[in-house]
This record gives C-alpha cells, sequence and structure tokens, in this order.
C-alpha cells in the first residue's frame, strides 16, 4: 500500500524541494540545507539543516494531528523526505506572535519581547518579487484568494496551532515567540495546514538562558550572524524528541 516512486518536480522553495509521485494523493517533499534571509538576499548552505527541519517538522506535525489540526502530513521517508497530501496552497504567510519581535519592532513602537495578549495575527501576501507585503482584510478581499468563511477558518486554525504549539514548546522549556504557517485546500476542500513548522519558521527561546543572544534556538541565529545554527537546530530536535513519540516512517 505505501510503496510510491518520486516523478517530476513541481515546484522548487527557498528550503525543500516538492515533488509529484507515480500516486496521485501522494506529494514528496525534499529538505534542503539552504538556508536564506532577507528575502533571499542572504544565502549559505548548512549542512544537516535539511535532515533536521524534516524530523522536527514531523515530530511537530504529528503532535498537531492529535491535538485535532488537520495537516498535510502522511510520513516520513529517509532522513529529509516527508510525505504529504497534495494540496492547493493558499498563497497567503500566517503570521501569529506572541511575544514582539523582528518585523513587528522594527515597523511599530512595539519593543521587543513585548508581551502580546492576545496573539497577534497577520497575514502576508506570499510573493517574494513584491517582498511578501502585509494584507489588510480589505486587500486580501480584493485578491479573492479566500472566501470569508475560509478567512475564518483560516484563522480559527492558526489560533488552535498557537495554542498546540506553546503547549508542545513549554514542555520542552521553549518559548514560542512567533511563527509562520501556511496552509492549503486537499483535493475535496479542505484547509489544512500545510509546508514545515520548524526553526526556519519559528523563533524559540530557550527559558532556560537569560542572555538575549544565547537563548535565541532558531533562525534569527543565522539572520543575525550569531553562529551555532545547527547546533541550536539539533537542541530544538533534542527537546522535542524528548517529549514527543518518534515521528512516523512511511511504509
Ligand atoms: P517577521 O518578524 O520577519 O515578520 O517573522 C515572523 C515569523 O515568521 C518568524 O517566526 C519568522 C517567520 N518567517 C518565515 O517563516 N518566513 C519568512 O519569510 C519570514 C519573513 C518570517
Ligand atoms: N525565508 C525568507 C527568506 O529567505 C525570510 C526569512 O526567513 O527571514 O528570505
Amino acid at each position: 500500500m505505501s510503496s510510491y516512486r518520486v516523478a517530476e518536480l513541481l515546484h522548487e522553495g527557498k528550503a525543500k524541494r516538492v515533488f509529484a509521485t507515480d500516486r496521485p494523493d501522494l506529494v514528496a517533499i525534499e529538505f534542503k540545507d539552504d538556508a536564506t534571509a532577507f528575502n533571499a538576499q542572504k544565502k549559505a548552505q548548512l549542512q544537516g539543516k535539511g535532515a533536521l527541519n524534516c524530523r522536527i517538522s514531523a515530530l511537530i506535525f504529528e503532535h498537531l494531528r492529535a491535538a485535532g489540526v488537520p495537516t498535510h502530513y502522511l510520513g516520513i521517508d529517509g532522513e529529509r523526505w516527508m510525505l504529504v497530501r497534495p494540496v492547493r496552497i493558499v498563497p497567503v504567510e500566517v503570521v501569529v506572535r506572541n511575544l514582539a519581535a523582528g518585523s513587528l519592532c522594527r515597523q511599530l513602537p512595539i519593543a521587543p519581547g513585548s508581551e502580546l495578549d492576545p496573539p497577534l495575527l497577520d497575514l502576508y501576501y506570499k510573493d517574494d518579487a513584491l517582498g511578501d507585503p502585509l494584507l489588510t482584510e480589505a486587500r486580501l478581499q480584493r485578491l479573492e484568494l479566500l472566501t470569508e468563511p475560509q478567512r475564518q477558518r483560516l484563522e480559527q486554525l492558526a489560533f488552535a496551532i498557537n495554542a498546540a504549539l506553546i503547549s508542545l514548546f513549554d514542555r520542552c522549556d521553549l518559548q514560542l515567540v512567533d511563527f509562520k504557517v501556511e496552509l492549503g485546500f486537499t483535493a475535496d476542500g479542505e484547509l489544512v495546514l500545510a509546508d514545515e513548522i520548524s526553526p526556519d519558521t519559528c523563533r524559540l527561546w530557550d527559558r532556560g538562558q537569560s542572555d538575549s543572544n544565547d537563548r535565541i534556538l532558531d533562525k534569527d541565529r543565522f539572520r543575525q550572524d550569531l553562529g551555532g545554527v545547527i547546533e541550536a537546530y539539533g537542541e530544538v530536535l533534542k527537546r522535542v524528541q524528548g517529549v514527543c513519540p518518534e515521528a512516523s516512517i512511511y511504509g
């Protein structure tokens, strides 16, 4: 039931390649070692990043599925391959922020580290050429990317994902500052979590470290040239493995 063959490349992103398989119900994602930031103005190869993000994402998707969040995830195969259901990605980057950091503090007079309660939800139009601009509700309506019930469902899912991630990372002694997710529609029209959730797409602070640089265990280490990127991702995997059952191997 589970054998498949990887077929043509459907899409190459900055950190992953997406392939069709010889089965219409199965898509294969390869996690790359490429790291980019600032809309790919900064680039590097970080050996081992693909495998770490694949494994971390798999464990997180399994945790979210158990918490009732529908996902594209089916399993992993080898170190850096994930099998997923095919989805039509909604070109919206959904960001949930629990503490102020990053672009929020650059764009608004909000001090880094300020608590955001309730969490702040920001939607961005996913388009590298346009620099992923912030969407307003009116702009979203004008683009006709989602119906109103679909937008409400997307926001409901984003907050449910936030709650489930906070509870997972709390058990890892990690603070979830913010994260970005992408969602997609399955063939039968269900909106599900897609893409990845990893230290590339989350800000995670080690609660056991008070130093504002030492506590960073996510892609900000790369963005800010802090070094120790792979070590930080490895630490996240170790902690997530400590509280999650092993990821299921596809097949
Ligand atoms: P920001 O502070 O740059 O707006 O980022 C918010 C969160 O979204 C942070 O956890 C990093 C993540 N993110 C991505 O995953 N991809 C992106 O392209 C950007 C800009 C942010
Ligand atoms: N992923 C984006 C890029 O490659 C931005 C970022 O994560 O900072 O440019």
